[in-house]
């Protein structure tokens, strides 16, 4: 293919290859036809295509089905199930000629309020990455394209364009960039998409580190990144960072900046080449497989039944006292216009013509239950009419049950705007905490694409959580309230009980130029473990109709050296007397240390599948990298030797099992002696701290540090902390500044790296 490619550069004119670099139109990159050169399509994505019409407008999309957006997806914690909408999606794609599928979306839910987190995945990471990895596979399975987004650090709709997010690297590399590193590295997706906003004041789109050094240098990226839909700031600029198809393509005004720069000299034709180079690669591919593809034909009728059951895997019970499942001989009251007209998906570039939308009413109704329905408000705005809420109040006094279907109105959260609170509709909380009062079996059932707060959940017996479960969700909640499919859904974010709660809440969404990401990487759960502070719902949370227990749990060595790998393995047993999926999650606790690190973190997860009194064994494979932490001073991944915990939970705040891993390496984070190096360094690192105990046993008393009678020994070493060796000299006269010499010579002694010791 290289050696094509290279024939195809050579016998191009440098305005073909410019051209090449952006789009024809919205959704193509242009053909180069006296060459053969095909154009290919694009299109949204992530969970289901918008594809545009034959001859249609740009928002005229052709029917597909829609499936759970990202924010339900995740929730199955399941890259299984990830695996096979992408699958799905992929297939569709194909047959309808889609060359590049514009998704996974995995940028962090950094706070609850960003517009857009319906699309994203996670608060998390790890989880993130999983899943992108695997619905990326499952797309280019069908020999279709995936275009991973938004590259990077797209945390908030609110001056998306031009907004700097502010951060240290630290946060960016363990935060922002592992879901797309995980991805890049175990998926090979074709084309990244790079991000609308500014990274520390430098666009993605002319990010040359994001784009170059890390992307391709450090992960090996292989493919071609595009701009996401108007991002391009300066062209040339863009092109020398790393950006190769500018979309959707300005008209060819940026084509001729480029043809301009390198006449003037002020840009090297073969950064053109480069770039034009890669989309070809892309593009030749996707023509070499469309030819496999003719014939392909669209199965909405099966993708819909896959969808429906994918929102029920997706779905979240987050409580149940009781009420839940319901007995079909229940008279029960749907309350809330969600039953008959549910939230499925959000608004923006990812609005699906769903093929088919079912309702949890009409699936109760066509199942025959005995279900009444009292609209009691709209789904389409907070609007509250009494005389609906006293038909709801009594309704669901005379039923044996009454399940309220709330969530957010599509107006609330979209592409393109933020969310100023966390609050549902004020009718919907006032209607739930009313039909409460009269029904114990209150039963709440959410549409949203993120968090809100549930000032109702002590008052209520159930909540279940169906996100945006995509066009098969009605189906889904029905099979799921009537236990004819069994809750195995985990929260991929945390639900805080209140807004002010939430890291970022003084810093989101900045000033309007930059957003100040202050809490570093104390993102979710990371952030309320660190402050132990109470949460409505936390992280990896979920309820079963079942149950279940871990035991034997164990480690293969509790030893790991740097270059090793530890075998962790636990035995799940489904407790209970239903068929039920647990998902086991894996969290890393590190050792206490001067570098302040979360207290835990995700790290492995699996999800089981087990009928009543089955068991069985899931081992993960624990690695240095899971131990570590991104050092600045460094520029690398770092776990110093030492104490760490391995947990396995039911969620980030159920977890049966600690078990203990011991860390050794040679390796030390660098450490530089001179006289003003504090001794707390000197103390806290295992090569120098002897040295200097033994320094202080000699001008210790002097300098304070056995604290004369009035502090203990301990508040004595904490005064020396921050004291720098120089120190010995002015409380230690003559002597000390005659040992100082000496002791920094030990001391160098003892950190120079081992190779360059004689
Ligand atoms: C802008 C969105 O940010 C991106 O996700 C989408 O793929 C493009 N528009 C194309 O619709």
């Amino acid at each position: 293919m290289q050696s094509a490619i290279s024939e195809l550069l050579a016998q191009m004119t440098l305005e073909e290859k410019a051209g090449l670099c952006s789009g024809a139109d919205f959704w193509h990159t242009k053909a180069v036809g006296r060459l053969g050169v095909p154009a290919m399509m694009v299109s949204d994505g992530p969970h289901g295509l918008r594809t545009q019409k034959e001859g249609g407008g740009v928002n005229e999309s052709i029917t597909a089905v829609c499936f759970p957006a990202g924010c339900a997806a995740a929730a199955s914690f399941d890259p299984e199930l990830l695996r096979r909408e992408g699958a799905a999606i992929g297939a569709e794609a194909r047959a309808v000629g889609v060359g590049v599928v514009l998704g996974p979306a995995v940028n962090i839910k950094r706070s609850p309020l960003c517009g857009r987190n319906f699309e994203y995945y996670s608060e998390d990471p790890c989880l993130a990455g999983a899943l992108a990895a695997a619905y990326i596979q499952g797309v280019q399975d069908q020999g279709v394209g995936t275009s991973i987004k938004h590259f990077a650090a797209n945390s908030q709709e609110y001056r998306r364009l031009t907004c700097s997010s502010n951060m240290t690297e630290r946060t960016l590399r363990e935060i922002y960039l592992p879901a797309f590193e995980t991805a890049v590295k175990e998926a090979a997706p074709w084309t990244v998409m790079c991000s609308y906003n500014r990274i520390n004041g430098t666009y993605a789109s002319e990010n040359k580190t994001l784009l170059t050094d890390i992307l391709r240098k450090e992960w090996g990226f292989t493919g071609f990144v595009m701009s996401d839909w108007g991002a391009v700031a300066d062209r040339v600029r863009g092109l020398c960072a790393g950006l190769d198809l500018e979309m959707p393509g300005c008209g060819g005004v940026n084509d001729q900046k480029i043809v301009a720069a390198v006449r003037a000299g002020t840009l090297d034709e073969s950064v053109v080449d480069k770039a034009a180079g890669r989309i070809l690669n892309i593009v030749l591919r996707h023509a070499d497989l469309a030819g496999a593809a003719v014939g392909a034909e669209l199965d909405l009728a099966g993708d819909h039944a896959k969808a429906a059951s994918m929102a029920a895997e997706c779905a979240v019970l987050l409580q149940n006292r009781g009420s839940l499942p319901l007995k079909q001989d229940q008279r029960v009251v749907y309350i809330g216009g969600f039953a008959d007209a549910p939230r499925y998906q959000g608004g923006g570039s990812s609005h699906v013509n769903s093929f088919r939308v079912e309702s949890a009413l009409a699936a109760a109704r066509a199942r025959g239950r005995a279900v009444e329905y009292v609209e009691g408000f709209p789904a389409d705005r907070d609007q509250r009419e009494e005389s609906e809420f006293l038909k709801a109040v009594e309704a669901a006094e005379n039923a044996d049950a009454a399940v309220i279907f709330a969530g957010l109105p599509e107006s609330f959260e979209s592409e393109g705007y933020d969310r100023r609170h966390m609050r549902l509709p004020d009718a919907q909380n006032n209607l739930i905490a009313r039909v409460a009062a009269v029904q114990k079996n209150t039963v709440v059932v959410l549409h949203t694409g993120s968090p809100v707060e549930c000032p109702w959940a002590e008052d209520v017996s159930a909540v279940l959580c169906m996100y945006l479960g995509g066009e098969g969700v009605g189906r889904a909640t029905d099979a799921l309230l009537y236990g004819e499919a069994e809750p195995c859904g985990r929260l991929p974010e945390t639900w805080p009980l209140r807004l002010e709660d939430t890291p970022c809440y003084l810093d989101y969404p900045g000033d309007g130029r930059t957003a100040y990401y202050r809490e570093g990487v104390f993102v979710g759960y990371r952030w309320y473990d660190a402050r132990k502070m109470p949460v409505r719902w936390p992280f990896g949370h979920g309820l079963s109709y079942t149950g279940f227990v871990y035991k034997s749990a164990s480690l293969s060595s509790t030893d790991l050296a740097e270059d090793g790998s530890v075998q962790v393995s636990v035995t799940v047993r489904n407790s209970g007397a239903r068929f039920g999926r647990e998902v086991v999650q894996l969290y890393i606790a590190p050792p206490e240390n001067a570098v302040p690190r979360p207290p835990k973190e995700l790290r492995h997860f699996a999800k089981v599948s087990l009928q009543p009194g089955e068991e069985t064994t899931v081992t993960f494979t624990v690695t240095r990298r899971d131990l570590c932490y991104y050092d600045e001073e460094l520029g690398d991944w770092y776990a110093e030797p030492g104490e760490y915990k391995v947990l396995l939970g039911h969620s980030s705040r159920n977890i049966p099992t600690v078990l203990p891993l011991h860390y050794t390496t040679a390796h030390r984070r660098p450490l530089t002696v001179d006289e003003n190096t504090p001794i707390g360094d000197l103390l806290r690192d295992d090569r120098t701290a002897s040295i200097v105990r033994t320094m202080l046993t000699r001008f210790g008393g002097l300098m304070g540090a056995n604290g004369g009678d009035a502090i203990t020994e301990e508040a004595g070493l904490q005064m020396m902390d921050g004291m720098p060796l120089r120190s010995m000299v002015a409380f230690g006269g003559p002597e000390a500044a005659a040992a100082l010499p000496g002791l920094l010579a030990a001391l160098r002694g003892a950190v120079r790296p081992r190779e360059e010791r004689t």
